[in-house]
């Protein structure tokens, strides 16, 4: 059934490893949140950081939704891709003026600012080039998002964002910062977030602050709760989609906005994770003493999510439908932790078999390295092949 998904015999004809990206699936998932986002004041900025390829990045912004930016070459990316600076923000806890300064010759949206230092350097290159600079606050909430812990960021023990006790001061600073414009406040827990709760948690956090900043006399334009949706990597059969339904919902029902007051999000992972496949090859079967190693092609170069945060991707063999065999599926690279993934279950496998590694599509091709001397992953799409 997942076989059919795949053209195997224009694949046989390919090196690999590469990326495969179903343009159909990234198309109805950018669908399914324009669906529970248009006529709402709630805007989608696509967090480039998941995956930075020009035809992805062109997909996403032609359904006309911003991009949350975390270096000045992400910027230029996705201006490249056709995203308008105005739909930009730019996140980050270590920004260069090179950077910064990308951003402000730019006229993006807003700068996420992290620290006290951040925005007194972002007032002094805002106003040597005569401009103003629109900030968003990003807090630190302190909230739990119960994922793995390379990938928790709202916790006091992160470095990211500004924690709540700094507010009087930051506040101070902008009053001296005449080239600085405050738009919002912005938010950002963690990734790969599954359970639904740690959203509200968000959500009654983000009242809190809003009211002290109510208190304060000032009006928020804009709330920033970042990204973080998760996917189901585990599901055997075929890769849904996000529930981008109750996501939404969550938040229109926990966050009442104030009057033009607009909520905006950073979703990346839940956007094209499920679109992409990493395809390799088998290139040997070995016995091992206790288990049987499935030598494939691609590598912890390739896509390093299982040998960095434990991850689990859905493994099968595409070409293959010889019944089930038990594996240890590695590549070829010269570290103990490029296992893709410990004895699963596979249709029996041979040399120059082809192997489909599952919702690939975010923090993969965009996370490939070098090591090894080995070349970068091409990509292809399925409107192509
Ligand atoms: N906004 C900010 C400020 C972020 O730091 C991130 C992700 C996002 C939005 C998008 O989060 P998403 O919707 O994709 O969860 N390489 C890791 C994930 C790192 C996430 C970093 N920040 C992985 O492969 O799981």
């Amino acid at each position: 059934m997942i076989k059919g998904i795949f053209p195997v015999e224009k694949f046989k004809q390919l090196d690999t490893p590469f990326y495969y990206y179903d343009i159909e699936l990234l198309r109805a998932t950018l669908q399914a949140i324009k669906k529970e986002t248009e006529n709402k004041r709630f805007h989608v900025h696509y967090a480039v950081k998941a995956n930075a390829n020009p035809r992805i990045l062109k997909e996403i912004a032609a359904f006309g939704f911003g991009a949350d930016c975390v270096s000045g070459n992400e910027i230029l990316a996705a201006m490249e891709s056709g995203f308008t600076p105005d739909k930009i923000v730019f996140a980050g806890v270590g920004k260069s003026d090179r950077e910064i300064e990308i951003g402000l010759d730019n006229d993006i949206f807003c700068f996420n600012v992290e620290s006290i230092p951040e925005l007194e350097v972002l007032n002094t290159l805002a106003s040597a080039k005569g401009k103003t600079a629109r900030v968003a606050f990003r807090i630190n909430p302190n909230v739990d998002a119960h994922t793995h812990k390379y990938i928790t960021t709202g916790l006091t023990e992160n470095k990211f964002g500004i924690n709540e006790q700094d507010l009087p001061r930051i506040l101070e600073v902008m009053k001296d910062s005449s080239n600085l414009q405050l738009t919002g406040i912005h938010f950002h827990i963690g990734s790969q977030i599954t359970d639904l709760k740690s959203f509200e948690d968000l959500c009654v956090r983000v009242k809190e602050l809003q009211e002290w900043f109510n208190t304060q006399g000032i009006k928020l334009p804009v709330i920033n709760v970042g990204g973080g949706l998760g996917i189901n990597y585990q599901h055997p059969n075929h890769i849904p989609m996000a529930d981008f339904e109750s996501y939404f919902r969550l938040f229109e029902k926990n966050l009442q906005l104030q009057p033009n007051q607009e909520l905006h999000f950073e979703l990346g992972r839940a956007v094209v994770a499920p679109c992409g496949s990493l395809i390799s090859r088998v290139l040997f079967v070995k016995e091992g003493i206790q288990k049987k190693f499935l030598i494939v092609d691609a590598g912890m170069t390739d896509l390093i999510r299982p040998a960095l945060y434990q991850a689990f991707h859905h493994i099968e063999n595409i070409s293959s439908e010889k019944g089930p065999a038990l594996y240890d599926v590695v590549g070829p690279i010269c570290e103990s932790s490029d296992v893709f993934a410990e004895q699963i279950m596979l249709d029996e496998s041979a040399r120059g078999d082809l192997i489909a590694i599952r919702s690939a599509g975010a923090y993969g091709e965009v996370m490939a390295s070098r090591y090894n001397c080995r070349n970068l992953p091409l990509s292809y799409f399925s409107d192509q092949l």
